[in-house]
């Protein structure tokens, strides 16, 4: 998996295009932390943060941030992208956090943890939590659908037919993210555990939003390196299809964009 994410150019893709943190998840997590732990948030430590998507909105509540991820490339583009001071990024894999035992309030993967070798990420995150501070794996499934007006259908349609094609590049991941994190779940190593699932988030975007997304999935990336002619025209493809449906208009409309998220929230006690 390294290998896909290590690309310089997928990561500016990465950062550019992938749908923002979602504030509906980072609330659930705080409010886990809160309940099971209370103040002070003093670290947190995002394992897998990419371009720091999820570090940047997180920082805002602790006193430190800590973004870690196997991929030099992403690092590089995280630290571009952050103006946070009190975050700090490490190229390092989730089986080896370069942090201290029972340091931390919060371990935290977003659309990551589908990727680590799960048995020696949970002996880490249990080895890195304080007392009572908390582990939060979140994603969401790969099925989405758009709306807008009465054309709700076929954007659904476009976007469903869009994924299917990608699937011939997905990797084991997709099952597991597919599952909702149930098998992550059974791993986790604590006690106080639960799975929060079927989570409805909402993004309002373009149709720019729309295409700059599907080429921030990792599958897309798979697809450019095998076939970059290809993959480039099968976008073109898809856009087409998409302006056709929205008609004149399409550069200016709003469109919902929907997806699903799960969330795994644990307490180390
Ligand atoms: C889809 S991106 C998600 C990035 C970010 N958390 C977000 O929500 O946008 C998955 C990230 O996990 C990282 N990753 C995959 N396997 C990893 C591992 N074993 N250790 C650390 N990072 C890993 C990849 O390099 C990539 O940056």
């Amino acid at each position: 998996m390294a290998l896909i994410f290590s690309d310089t150019e997928y990561s500016v893709r990465y950062q550019k295009y992938m749908l923002p943190a979602s504030e509906k998840m980072v609330q659930m997590m705080l409010s886990y932390l809160i309940e099971k732990k209370g103040k002070p948030f003093e670290l947190a430590v995002d394992v897998g943060c990419g371009t720091g998507r999820y570090t940047r909105p997180v920082a805002a509540h602790f006193e430190k941030v800590i973004g870690i991820d196997i991929s030099e490339s992403q690092i590089n583009e995280a630290r571009r992208s952050t103006s946070e001071d009190n975050v700090l990024y490490h190229t390092s894999p989730a089986e080896e956090l370069p942090v201290k035992d029972a340091s931390v309030d919060l371990v935290f993967a977003g659309l990551a943890a589908h990727w680590f070798i799960i048995d020696k990420f949970m002996q880490e995150a249990a080895r890195v939590l304080k007392p009572g501070g908390c582990l939060a794996l979140h994603a969401f499934i790969p099925i989405f659908e758009i709306q807008y007006q009465d054309v709700s259908e076929t954007l659904t349609a476009i976007i469903t037919e869009t994924i299917n094609v990608l699937l011939k590049y997905r990797d084991k991941s997709n099952d597991i993210m597919k599952n909702q994190y149930r098998e992550l779940f059974e791993a986790v190593p604590f006690a106080d555990k639960q799975r929060i699932t079927d989570i409805p988030v909402m993004y309002q975007c373009s149709l720019a939003d729309v295409l700059g997304f599907i080429q921030s999935i990792y599958m897309y990336q798979e697809f450019l390196k095998q076939d970059r002619d290809g993959a480039t025209e099968f976008l073109q493809r898809v856009e087409k299809r998409f302006r056709d449906t929205l008609g004149e208009s399409s550069h200016q409309v709003t469109l919902e964009f929907h997806m699903t998220c799960y969330c795994v929230l644990a307490c180390k006690s």
